[in-house]
């Protein structure tokens, strides 16, 4: 079984990129155990003065929830042209323990506007490279008007949206498998 965390970068509790997320639980096929991780909002402030392992259940959670998984997927909002402030806090808790190291990692951004958070979505790129994810060209998607793809109970209604999404998936799983074998 292939293991993908899934991570959001909006702690909103209807957010429609956690909405993508789980909508992408259902579309994995058999062999594809997502989970969310959930802890975002509990992570300290990053003050590399408190880079304590024994201190810091949280942190050291979700490092353990990073290497455990043979796959990243983020889904992410963008604010203010840039990645949102909790999501960059939790990467920054990364950059010296290393989770993300040859970690095979996907990137979609959703917005409701027409470039689907594209400036978000390439400075999170940007920052994930810089930390040594591998992160393929056919693993990096946007998703523009995110509110017109969603019905008012969060399920995903768009079928070019959820060819998308299946099709990033299933990338991402085949260069898991070519990395497993390599
Ligand atoms: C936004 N939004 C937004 N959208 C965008 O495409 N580019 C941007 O720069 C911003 N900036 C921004 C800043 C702040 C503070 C907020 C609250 C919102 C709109 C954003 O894409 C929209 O609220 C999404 O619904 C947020 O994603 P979730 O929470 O639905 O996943």
């Amino acid at each position: 079984m292939v293991k993908i965390l899934a991570i959001s970068g909006s702690l909103r509790s209807n957010s429609s990129n956690t909405n993508i997320l789980r909508s992408m639980m259902e579309l994995a096929a058999d062999r594809i155990e997502l989970s969310i991780y959930d802890g975002m909002g509990e992570l300290p402030h990053f003050n590399p003065e408190l880079d304590d392992e024994l201190a810091m259940a949280t942190v050291r959670d979700w490092r353990t929830q990073l290497q455990a998984a043979d796959g990243i997927l983020f889904c992410t909002p963008e604010y203010a042209h840039g990645v949102p402030g909790s999501l960059k806090n939790a990467l920054d808790w990364i950059v010296a323990s290393g989770e993300f190291m040859h970690k095979l990692t996907a990137v979609i951004s959703a917005s409701p506007a027409p470039d689907g958070g594209a400036k978000a979505n390439a400075a999170l790129v940007q920052t994930l490279r810089v930390m040594m994810a591998e992160i393929a060209d056919d693993s990096i998607l946007c998703i523009p008007a995110v509110y017109n793809k969603f019905n008012d109970r969060a399920e995903l209604t768009d079928l070019e949206t959820e060819r998308a999404l299946m099709s990033l998936l299933a990338s991402l799983v085949n260069e898991i498998d070519l990395q497993a074998i390599s």
